[in-house]
């Protein structure tokens, strides 16, 4: 399974002060936004990542994460010219998926809850076709909505829907199988000029081949494309990280607790960042970790 991070786009709710950094690095609570969604695809196992942006700021996300290497990973960077829509990112990133499949998460998404690498590893294990994660919202007419069967299957789509036949919010987390490369080739622009996710999960549910996995009650999936979302995102994280002493999306402890590095080489890693809060925990979780593995 190999992993894409779409981090373009141009922030236009946000500015200015997205006017000359990309929202995507824009800090929630104690780190870059991106973490949040780069760590999403660490707890799925995934190591072999593409990461989308503007050709302005891709320079900024790889003077951020490089190669990866030092979180066990492989990072490759990849420029979109034009926000031309979410299912570009499979035409630009065909030769990185190669015959594999592909998670595709968006840069700007922050999810949390219990057991989530369970279910991430279990629902993105041998896709055939797509699976989608829906939220229930209370506003369902602002997102793309998905409406299953009993058994889970998605039986329809709708973008931004008047009258929504569901509370099922779908998420910017899509799981693929190879196919997807081929139907994004060959979708046409929508009259919005953009090449639509909504248009390829289309093509699945036609073929019988769509999931929508709820995330259900006890689950946070948040929205960061305003001021005052992206402040609620931050007032979570710094709320959860005070109460419990954890941290929600520090790259360097889900590359631990994954396996993809050792203690030795996290405590490192903290070491850099010593004089921050963040750095202070990545050792201490490092040290803590050490006997274990
Ligand atoms: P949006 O929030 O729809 O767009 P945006 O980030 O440009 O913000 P605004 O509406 O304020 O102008 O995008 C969702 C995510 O997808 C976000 O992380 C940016 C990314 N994206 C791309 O990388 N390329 C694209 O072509 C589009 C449409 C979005």
């Amino acid at each position: 399974m190999k992993g894409i991070i779409l981090a373009g786009g141009a922030g236009t709710r946000l500015a200015p002060a997205t006017l000359a950094v990309s929202k995507q690095l824009l800090p929630i609570g104690d780190k870059p936004m991106i973490y949040y969604s780069l760590s999403v695809l660490m707890l799925a196992g995934i190591q072999d990542i593409l990461i989308i942006s503007t050709p302005a700021h891709l320079p900024q996300f790889r003077q951020l994460l490089g190669d990866g290497a030092q979180l066990g990973l492989r990072i490759d960077y990849a420029p979109q010219a034009e926000p031309n829509g979410l299912a570009e990112a499979f035409v630009i990133g065909a030769e990185h998926i190669g015959d594999d499949q592909v998670t595709l998460v968006l840069g700007d998404n922050v999810f949390h809850g219990p057991a989530f690498s369970e279910l991430l590893t279990n629902s993105t294990r041998n896709v055939r076709g797509c699976v989608l994660f829906g939220y229930p919202v209370t506003d369902p007419e602002r997102y793309g909505v998905g409406e299953t069967d009993e058994t889970g299957r998605l039986v329809t789509i709708e973008e931004k829907p008047v009258r929504p036949r569901s509370n099922l919010a779908i998420t910017g987390l899509y799981c693929y199988d190879n196919d997807v490369v081929d139907i994004a080739k060959n979708l046409r622009p929508s009259a919005r000029g953009e090449l639509e996710i909504t248009d390829v999960n289309r093509t699945y549910l036609d073929r019988g081949q769509a999931e929508l996995i709820s995330l259900g009650r006890g689950f946070a999936w948040l929205d960061t494309g305003t001021p005052e979302s992206l402040l609620q995102a931050g007032q979570y994280v710094q709320m959860l990280e005070h109460r419990q002493g954890v941290r929600i999306a520090c790259v360097e402890e889900v590359a631990l607790r994954m396996g993809f590095i050792d203690a030795k080489a996290c405590h490192e890693l903290g070491v850099r960042l010593a004089k921050s809060s963040y750095g202070q925990y990545v050792m201490a979780i490092a040290e803590e970790l050490a006997g274990s593995r």
